[in-house]
């Protein structure tokens, strides 16, 4: 498995940031390729994967059988986010599964240099995620070696939570760290973001949104739409 891997191009991201991150833990699985079409019917070809291991946080959600189903389209940005313990134990297991890029928690890790280049390796994009409670200069030592940093906007392990208030000026410093550092990795926040909140968190610095139940609910190309509004306000 390792072989392939090592042939296995890195791609960049689906475009220009703000970029609208759709997690399907929020879809309906009876339902998820007909849903991935939506998203992709209306200009949105990133999918985020919350990769839950029941240890890391409490609930378990999907693995590589989901993901690589879902590779089959090669339209897609791929972008798994291991809320799991021992990351290190399933880094080529998604790469190879078709990740374009792994977010591994700087809590679960016990080597994040290692793991971080190992993600290369493999042929991924690097992220690095942190929970509400971890503090923000904890990603100052790997900056230069990230492609994205993800800032969680609620305590993982499940979908449909409220936005918690204190993430806007955890964002704005995640920001200021990376601006000053000169570096160009993302930086993405996740849960509880909704069109109508979704502003805030642009002018503190978000660039890659993840959101799950504003966007798989009843009306996909409606939900995208708000985003699309809020995203086109914000850059205007
Ligand atoms: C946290 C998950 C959720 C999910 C998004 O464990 O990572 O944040 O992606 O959830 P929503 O957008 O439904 O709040
Ligand atoms: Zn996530």
């Amino acid at each position: 498995m390792e072989n392939n891997l090592k042939s296995k191009k890195i791609k960049s991201f689906p475009g220009i940031a703000p970029l609208l991150a759709p997690s399907i833990l929020a879809a309906d699985f009876m339902k998820l390729g007909t849903q991935i079409e939506a998203l992709k019917d209306n200009g949105v070809h990133y999918v985020h994967f919350d990769v839950m291991d029941g240890h890391f946080v409490p609930s378990i959600s999907f693995g590589v059988p989901v993901l690589s189903s879902v590779r089959k389209d090669p339209d897609l940005f791929i972008d798994a986010h291991l809320m799991i313990e021992n990351p290190d134990k399933y880094i080529s297991v998604f790469a190879d599964g078709g990740a374009d890029l792994i977010t591994i928690h700087a809590e679960a890790s016990n080597d994040l240099f290692s793991d971080i280049a190992h993600i290369h390796e493999c042929g991924c994009l690097a992220g690095l995620s942190i929970k509400p409670g971890t503090p923000v200069t904890d990603v100052l030592p790997y900056i230069d070696d990230l492609d994205l940093i993800l800032v969680m906007t609620v305590e993982p392990g499940f979908g449909g939570q409220a936005y918690i208030e204190e993430s806007d000026q955890r964002i704005r410093e995640i920001r200021k760290i990376r601006d000053e550092a000169g570096v160009s990795c993302l930086i993405q926040v996740d849960g509880g973001i909704k069109a109508e909140n979704v502003d805030r968190v642009l002018k503190a610095g978000a660039e890659v949104i993840v959101a799950g139940t504003a966007v798989f609910g009843e009306d996909i190309a409606g939900n995208i739409n708000k985003f699309n509004e809020a995203f086109k306000k914000f850059c205007d």
